[in-house]
């Protein structure tokens, strides 16, 4: 049974200190991964402490991976990859909340010679699978799945290449299908729509996999062949910009803030909250550039000033789309508001994203118009703290808990035990940066 927690945030008048993230999310499943499918041993330092990536580790060592944390309350994880031929696991894998252990791994397991199951929790359990079946099973692999839904059954084998254009603009797919494009006879295209995070592709060449890439209008193109084989990485993975999204909002808020954040993950594809949050008014100024296997890295120093409003849509949508809940959280308090558009893809999220977004804001007192694709909320207005549900989503837990620093009174989150998905120290870090 899940235990649920309840978390208590009151006001604050500003945010300040220095914190350092754990490893970036999106970059530690992809790694976990390919380190198991590595020929040689991998040692992946500050590995991310969310559940989530535990559950990526789970399903790893169910395939016959062995790995190791290097010492205890350590998150450097030593890897022992066993090549692009898993072990047929006796148990179904269990993904527990997370998406991206799903999506990415079942490009991984379509090309094994037996069946996995793969299972998840509730919210798991309700998202849409049909974006990896479809084109999984177009490759050769067999996935019988609940009309779309988990769990999964994939019997793999070798594959056929694919050419594929993805009717979604989703990093998780694209990761997939060039993770199954190793195990096709041939070479395999894959096109997305609009640009998404590459850190499938910056992996897979850290691991030593030769890929092509362009750009293909607002989206672009990779190409992969099948056979290859990845050596072992010894790297650091950089902080999570994503998490930090919470505390970078929560200096926003507050015209006296002073944040500084070092080793923070400053990939293109994912820093666009630093661009739109200077636009709204937050001075950021990044040193310490860095490139660790094709990963920038970065140090912020960041300074609260007034916050403007902004509109969020198109490619933007897409490229924010973690970060989307905590700015919508915050939009009260902008001069103007914010307007997010084509964001349809956060109604399948943890949970449906805007429809908790606006059920939240509107409990704190806010008025907010919900539309199919996105939110309006209008600027210039004063929350009052209220009893708010996390609806079981680590983003929406954590996305009010920063809006609950700027209301009138104390807030009290249901489900508060959800920040663990990616990161379980959150709420002690926010009340350290807080400053009453
Ligand atoms: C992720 C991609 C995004 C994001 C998720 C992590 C990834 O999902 O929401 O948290 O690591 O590739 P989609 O690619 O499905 O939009």
């Amino acid at each position: 049974m899940k235990i649920q927690s309840e978390a208590i945030v009151r006001p604050a008048r500003n945010i300040s200190g220095s914190v350092e993230l754990p490893g970036d999310k999106s970059i530690s499943h992809r790694y976990a991964m390919l380190a198991g499918i590595a020929e040689g041993p991998s040692s992946l330092e500050n590995y991310s402490t969310g559940a989530d990536c535990a559950s990526t580790l789970g399903c790893m060592r169910a395939l016959g991976v062995a790995w190791e944390r290097k010492a205890e309350g350590q998150n450097t994880i030593e890897v022992q990859g066993r090549g692009l031929s898993l072990g047929a696991p006796t148990d179904p894998l269990d993904c527990g909340n997370s998406g991206s252990t799903m999506r990415m791994l079942s490009g991984i397991v379509s090309g094994q010679h037996f069946t996995s199951e793969m299972m998840g929790d509730e919210s798991l359990s309700r998202r849409p699978m049909e974006r990896v079946i479809k084109p999984l099973s177009a490759m050769g692999a067999q996935i019988d799945s609940q009309q779309g839904k988990p769990p999964l059954r994939i019997t793999g084998g070798s594959l056929k290449p694919i050419d594929y254009k993805m009717p979604v603009a989703s990093a998780q797919v694209k990761s997939c299908l060039m993770f199954a494009g190793l195990f096709a006879d041939g070479e395999s295209r894959i096109e997305e729509p609009l640009r998404t995070r590459d850190h499938g592709e910056v992996a897979l060449r850290a691991f030593g996999v030769k890929l092509d890439r362009k750009s293909a209008g607002p989206g672009s193109e990779v190409r992969i062949r099948g056979g290859q084989r990845l050596h072992g990485l010894e790297t650091r993975i950089p902080g999570d910009i994503s998490s930090a999204a919470f505390f970078l909002c929560a200096a926003a808020i507050f015209p006296g803030s002073q944040l500084v954040i070092p080793n923070l993950l400053m990939n293109p594809t994912r820093a666009r909250l630093l661009d739109i949050l200077m636009q709204m008014g937050l001075r950021i100024s990044v040193t310490q550039l860095d490139e660790i296997h094709g990963e920038l890295v970065g140090s912020l120093q960041v300074e609260g000033g007034k916050l403007k409003g902004i509109a969020i849509a198109g490619a933007d949508s897409a490229a924010l789309i973690d970060e989307i809940p905590v700015l919508a959280a915050i939009a009260p308090f902008t001069e103007q508001g914010i307007e997010v558009r084509d964001a349809k893809e956060l109604r399948v999220k943890e949970s449906d994203r805007i429809a908790a977004v606006a059920t939240n804001l509107r409990l704190m007192g806010a008025q907010v118009e919900e539309r199919e694709d996105g939110l309006e909320i209008p600027g210039g207005q004063t929350l009052h703290g209220a009893e708010l549900d996390s609806f079981s989503d680590h983003r929406i837990a954590m996305a009010f808990a920063v809006a609950a620093l700027r209301a009138e009174g104390e807030t009290l989150i249901r489900g508060a035990e959800s920040a663990a998905i990616s990161y379980p120290a959150f709420f002690n870090t926010l009340e350290e940066l807080s400053e009453r």
